[in-house]
């Protein structure tokens, strides 16, 4: 960081989510700060008016910046999302009002395909069902058929939509369990980097009926909205797995509700919800699906990282520099 500058022209910014107490600390020794320890999640009249008064904010992820949260911005150069995802934001609305927008990509990486990993493996073998069948005192003896028989995952394929950068290091993490790897992805990969993942691109369609295990990790836009619906499930093996670690809205929660009920699928695993932190009720009666609260890159050296990067994305923008995950890059005047 460069040396900190006077009180009177530190530049004001927004902390809009609690960060850990030693980056708010950093923080202030550079910036007039106003934080969010408490956590509050904002309305968007709160925010718009909070960004009103501030040349730079910091964000969880989940906060709105479309044109309404501008409109009021007039010194407003940066914000940061503290995550990889930015399907908060309004890039197009963002660039016209010249304010750069910053992510945090690779610090985050590994951590996220760790979990998409163990997502996979608790949902196909029945990990957390069978956890609150021995506590519900259930479990009576060992038996061959009488407990909870799950999926293979070594030796199966693992079909892939979303082949970035946790993608691949899912693929990479398969080809320790001998599975085969298909993906699909908007555009192919490079022949190295398939070779790397010994992946093979297929059509989605040819995907979801030859997959044994389908992970989600593609970034939420318009289009991708329900990219999983009943059709696209109905597609899938009835011994399959679904895992969705992307965003909340790439998968119709209803309609997957209502294929786990009806035993379309074999079962799911899922980090992320539409509408979350509301979970559809539906999900929440069934047990062959796995549940986690959106913590996929939650360690804490990781989200640590992933506070500093967006600090250091911070930081640059508003001393006149090239952010190091600068989304719209049209927008730095250099
Ligand atoms: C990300 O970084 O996009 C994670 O999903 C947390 O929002």
């Amino acid at each position: 960081m460069n040396t900190p500058q006077n009180p009177q022209t530190k530049p004001r910014i927004l902390v809009a989510r609690a960060i850990f107490p030693e980056a708010l600390a950093k923080l202030e020794e550079f910036f007039e700060v106003r934080s969010n320890q408490a956590d509050q999640v904002f309305t968007p009249a709160e925010l718009q008016a909070e960004l009103a008064t501030v040349e730079g904010a910091l964000l969880a992820g989940s906060e709105r910046i479309d044109a309404n949260a501008l409109s009021k911005a007039k010194d407003l150069k940066v914000v940061a999302n503290i995550s990889v995802g930015y399907n908060n934001f309004d890039v197009p609305a963002m660039t016209a009002a010249g304010v750069m927008a910053t992510n945090t990509p690779d610090v985050l990486t590994d951590t996220t395909a760790d979990f998409g990993f163990a997502l996979l493996m608790a949902t196909a073998r029945r990990i957390t069902e069978s956890e609150h069948w021995v506590r519900a005192g259930e479990w009576k003896k060992w038996s061959i058929v009488n407990n909870p028989l799950g999926m293979d995952v070594h030796h199966s394929t693992i079909g892939i939509i979303g082949m970035g950068r946790i993608g691949q290091g899912i693929a990479k993490r398969a080809l320790g369990f001998g599975m085969n790897v298909i993906y699909h992805n908007r555009s192919r990969l490079s022949e190295a980097d398939e070779k790397a993942c010994s992946a093979k691109y297929v059509s989605k369609e040819e995907l979801l009926r030859t997959a044994d295990h389908v992970v989600l990790v593609l970034p939420y836009t318009p289009e991708n909205h329900h990219t999983i619906a009943a059709k696209e499930i109905a597609l899938m093996k009835p011994t399959a797995t679904l895992i969705n670690i992307a965003r909340g809205g790439i998968v119709d929660d209803l309609a997957l509700a209502q294929a786990l009920k009806n035993k379309t699928i074999f079962a799911a695993g899922l980090d992320v919800f539409e509408g979350e932190p509301n979970v559809n009720p539906e999900l929440l009666k069934l047990n062959n699906v796995v549940l986690a609260p959106h913590i996929a890159s939650s360690t804490e050296k990781t989200r640590r990282a992933m506070v500093d990067l967006a600090i250091e994305n911070l930081r640059q923008a508003l001393n006149g520099k090239k952010p190091p995950s600068l989304i719209n890059t049209e927008v730095f005047p250099g």
